[in-house]
């Protein structure tokens, strides 16, 4: 038994569409492409041509980068891309069911609902700072259950779950469920990535972007890691081509010369802005509550949350509403020195106008 038994069984031996031969330094009339390449349109690969089926070299960077094996890895239009093809591959319409925690990234629940898989949510309650509980979250899976989502650090309260809570997760769905485990923040937390356990376990996904911490959210580009069966379906039921020319190049010259590397500065600049948001935002009088966070972004209860967002769109800066999730809750995402420098003034103004 291996996580290859728990894919839709018309699709565990799925073969990748036969895309026509690429080669270099040949003519080919094997695409019916143009001859010609567009004015205006100076990339590396011409524009004239197909992309590479799935993008190989930027495949085995994104791999070094992650830690794992270029077969491994399956480069996606963005980690929604790869909710969606994790739905598709595991869950039957109208059977199979996947396993989420409360509140947490509406796409699990949205890309369930386009492939008619029923939604099982274990609720995290804010009183114990959303913590996951291992044990309650298990008891929410049956003989139905195909993914347990687990989004660490979770958007939007933050947290994440620790190592060995996945741990006992991944191991009591072995041959039962893929546990995704949606990183998208990780580059924020001070947890590691687990992406070294998918050695020891093959019911393990995990999901990263260059959308956040990398600064591409434009070029849509996550990944999916998983084992070696697992990657093979997703990138057979993904369309070829998924990756245009001009994505591949524009990620690949941001990720040339240590790019990753250079982002660090960034991300260390964020955290620090982090620590001093959480103290300026948890001095005023109407924030009743500021949850810790691994990400970048916090989750703040207030008074009248609705009246907070409304002054703050008044004066030009926009922060998210959870209140049908979560009353008087507010996602504030951590930006640049002088964005919250002007965050900062425009709460301060709306405390005055409380007084
Ligand atoms: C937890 C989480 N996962 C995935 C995504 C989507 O990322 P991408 O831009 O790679 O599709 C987001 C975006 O907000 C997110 O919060």
């Amino acid at each position: 038994m291996s996580i290859l038994q728990c894919i839709r069984p018309e699709l565990q031996s799925l073969r990748p569409y036969q895309a026509a031969e690429q080669v270099d330094d040949t003519i080919r009339l094997n695409a019916n492409e143009a001859p010609w390449t567009t004015a205006g349109a100076a990339y590396r690969r011409p524009l004239n041509r197909y992309p590479e089926v799935r993008p190989g070299r930027l495949g085995e960077v994104l791999a070094g980068i992650y830690g794992c094996a270029p077969d491994n890895l399956v480069i996606t239009r963005g980690t929604s891309e790869g909710i969606d093809l994790l739905i598709r591959i595991f869950c039957r319409a109208g059977e199979d069911s996947i396993v989420t925690t409360t509140p947490t990234f509406s796409m699990y629940r949205h890309y369930a609902r386009v492939q008619g898989a029923r939604i099982v949510e274990h609720p995290a309650a804010p009183e114990h700072d959303f913590a996951i509980d291992p044990d309650g979250l298990l008891a929410c899976c049956d003989d139905s259950t195909r993914i347990v989502f687990i989004c660490s650090p979770n958007n939007p309260t933050g947290n994440s779950l620790a190592r060995a809570d996945l741990q006992e997760i991944l191991e009591r769905c072995r041959n039962r469920a893929a546990v995704v485990v949606d990183e998208a923040y990780i580059e924020f937390s001070s947890q590691p990535s687990v992406v070294d356990l998918l050695e020891r376990y093959d019911n393990l996904v995990v999901l990263r972007t260059l959308s956040k911490a990398l600064a591409c959210a434009g070029a849509r580009c996550g990944s999916v890691i998983a084992a070696k069966p697992v990657a093979q379906v997703l990138a057979a039921v993904q369309a070829p081509y998924a990756l245009s020319t001009p994505v591949v190049e524009c990620v690949e010259n941001a990720l040339a010369d240590g790019g990753f590397d250079n982002a660090r500065d960034w991300i260390a600049g964020i955290k620090t802005e982090r620590t001093h948001l959480a103290r300026r935002l948890a001095e005023f009088p109407f924030v009743d509550r500021v949850w810790p966070s691994d990400a970048n972004f916090f989750l703040v209860r207030a008074d009248n949350a609705g009246a907070v967002m409304a002054h703050c769109a008044a004066h030009g800066v926009l922060v998210r509403s959870f209140t049908n999730d979560l009353a008087d809750c507010i996602r504030i995402t951590v930006g640049s020195r002088d964005e919250n420098r002007r965050l900062l003034e425009v709460l301060a103004d709306y405390a005055e106008s409380l007084r």
